[in-house]
């Protein structure tokens, strides 16, 4: 595996939609095909399709991007105070502890809201990173998207919990 990187994080600028949704479809398309059939994966990009409601989505919620080398590599947006709406990373860049470096900020931001949980409905390929993190397994839930049924796993993570053990 190539040297971790050195990424830095800011808030979502207005003219990131673009490049946010490029990176969501690539990590769809290269990331998750383990796991999901092409139909699938197919149905699941298409909601980047209309990037008008997509960065709208994004811009709803409180949503982090990071960068290496000025360049957006990954992005996590949480939606209400406490669910991890979505979490993307450019194929390029990953196990390179980029979600890990998003996902941890966004903790904190949460925690610092007064959120005491955070839930996720984790796709199967990303619950190994969920876990590895920290989120519990809670519930399966089989999802219909564009004609598509997908599979994904609510999985929630105790702010209290992981505050008393630090
Ligand atoms: C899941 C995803 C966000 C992880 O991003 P990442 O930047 O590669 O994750 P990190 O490098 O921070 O991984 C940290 C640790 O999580 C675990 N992990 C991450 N991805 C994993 C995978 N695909 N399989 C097993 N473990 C994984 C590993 O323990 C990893 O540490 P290691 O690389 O030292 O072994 C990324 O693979 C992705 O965008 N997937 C496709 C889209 C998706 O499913 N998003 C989630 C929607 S809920």
């Amino acid at each position: 595996m190539a040297a971790r990187e050195t990424a830095g994080l800011r808030p979502m600028l207005p003219t990131d939609g673009p490049l946010l949704a490029a990176i969501f479809r690539a990590s769809i398309e290269e990331l998750t095909q383990d796991d999901y059939s092409d139909d699938q994966r197919e149905a699941w990009a298409s909601w980047a399709d209309d990037e008008a409601a997509f960065g709208k989505r994004l811009r709803d919620g409180l949503t982090l991007v990071a960068h290496v080398d000025g360049e957006p590599v990954g992005f996590v947006t949480l939606e209400g105070a406490d669910k991890v709406g979505m979490l993307y990373v450019a194929p390029l860049h990953a196990r390179q502890g980029i979600a890990s470096l998003l996902c941890d900020a966004l903790r904190r931001l949460a925690a610092g809201r007064g959120t005491t949980k955070l839930v996720v409905d984790a796709s199967d390929s990303a619950r190994d990173f969920f876990m590895v993190r920290g989120f519990v397994p809670k519930v399966r839930n089989m999802v219909p998207v564009e004609g598509e049924w997908l599979g994904n796993t609510t999985m929630e993570l105790d702010l209290a919990l992981l505050a008393e053990r630090a």
